[in-house]
């Protein structure tokens, strides 16, 4: 048991468990922190066969806090260019003595596929699957509403936009519906809302303003069009015009009301430039605490005691 590869299923007191962790590290000076060494003498390999900016850099710099060597593989000049599996990439870098594989691809399941085929004491690390799971994205999403909220027991979280092609969306859900009792709400049109996501326990809204009223959270996400191949989508234009985050809808929710962006942001489409850089956005501020909760969770996979989340 010592993997990390979604957060379906995990209980709540496993998710507390992390972030308690992630504010341990958040809490500790800045030069005590790097001196952390829970994985000295242990080599993390990111392996990232779709693009990222934040995940691959904060797992990057997490991982280095904690003393690990780090090794980042560049897809693109590799082997896997000449053709050779998924597989065969894993034995060779498992042969150079890999102890934690980071990964993220375009397939749903990629992740399980190595922590299932890998030797015993490697431990994979899910950082985004398809459109099935991003799970470290979804604990740092946690860890900023704990840190700005207090108790997650009464919040209304809406979650806004393409939530079909989310795995980010996917992951929060499973976590909102664990950790709170309040109101874990859908927005979107119907073309980007999963069929029968109801029974993930959310309430599904197609009107955004209708939806927004009152909410404790908004958390917009990206048309993902990477994964829409052949969709029949709405254009920007019109994404913007029904679904997109503007200061004046933002009036509806609780006037103490956050809003997150897991990123990359597209502004003018689903959010507006003077929300998401405004007082009450704390996107960079997820960005940020992505290193503290990469770090738990690696450091809590070193000590085994994260279950495998498998
Ligand atoms: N949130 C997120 O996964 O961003 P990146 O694609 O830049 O890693």
């Amino acid at each position: 048991l010592n993997h990390f590869l979604t957060v379906e299923g995990l209980p709540y007191q496993l998710l507390h468990d992390i972030m308690d962790r992630a504010e341990q590290f958040v809490t500790l000076p800045a030069k005590q922190q790097k001196k952390a060494p829970l994985l000295r003498g242990k080599t993390v390999m990111n392996l990232f066969f779709e693009n990222s900016t934040r995940t691959r850099v904060t797992f990057e710099i997490a991982a280095q806090r904690l003393g690990a060597d780090v090794i980042n593989l560049d897809i693109r000049t590799s082997s896997t260019a000449k053709g050779e599996t998924l597989l065969d990439t894993v034995r060779n870098l498992e042969a150079m003595n890999a102890d934690m594989f980071v990964v993220r691809h375009e397939h749903a399941g990629t992740a399980q596929f190595i922590a299932r085929y890998s030797a015993p004491h490697i431990s994979v690390l899910n950082a985004g699957d398809g459109r099935h799971a991003h799970p470290t994205q979804a604990m740092l999403d946690m860890f900023t509403i704990r840190q700005k909220k207090g108790a997650f027991e009464p919040l209304k979280v809406a979650i806004v936009g393409d939530v079909l092609h989310s795995r980010v969306a996917r992951s929060q859900i499973h976590a909102l519906t664990t950790l709170l009792t309040g109101e874990v709400r859908v927005i979107g049109p119907k073309t980007l809302i999963p069929a029968h996501i109801e029974r993930m326990g959310v309430k599904v809204f197609h009107n955004l303003d209708e939806g927004l009223r009152d909410v404790d959270v908004v958390i917009m996400l990206r048309l993902q069009r990477e994964r829409m191949a052949g969709a029949l989508l709405p254009s920007e234009r019109e994404f913007a015009k029904l679904y997109g985050l503007n200061e004046q809808r933002l009036e509806l929710t609780k006037p103490d009301s956050i809003v997150m962006h897991p990123g990359p942001i597209n502004r003018g489409v689903e959010i507006d430039t003077e929300v998401a850089d405004g007082v009450r956005s704390v996107i960079l501020e997820q960005v940020t605490n992505g290193i503290a909760v990469r770090m738990a969770v690696m450091a809590m996979i070193m000590g085994g005691n994260t279950g495998s989340a498998a």
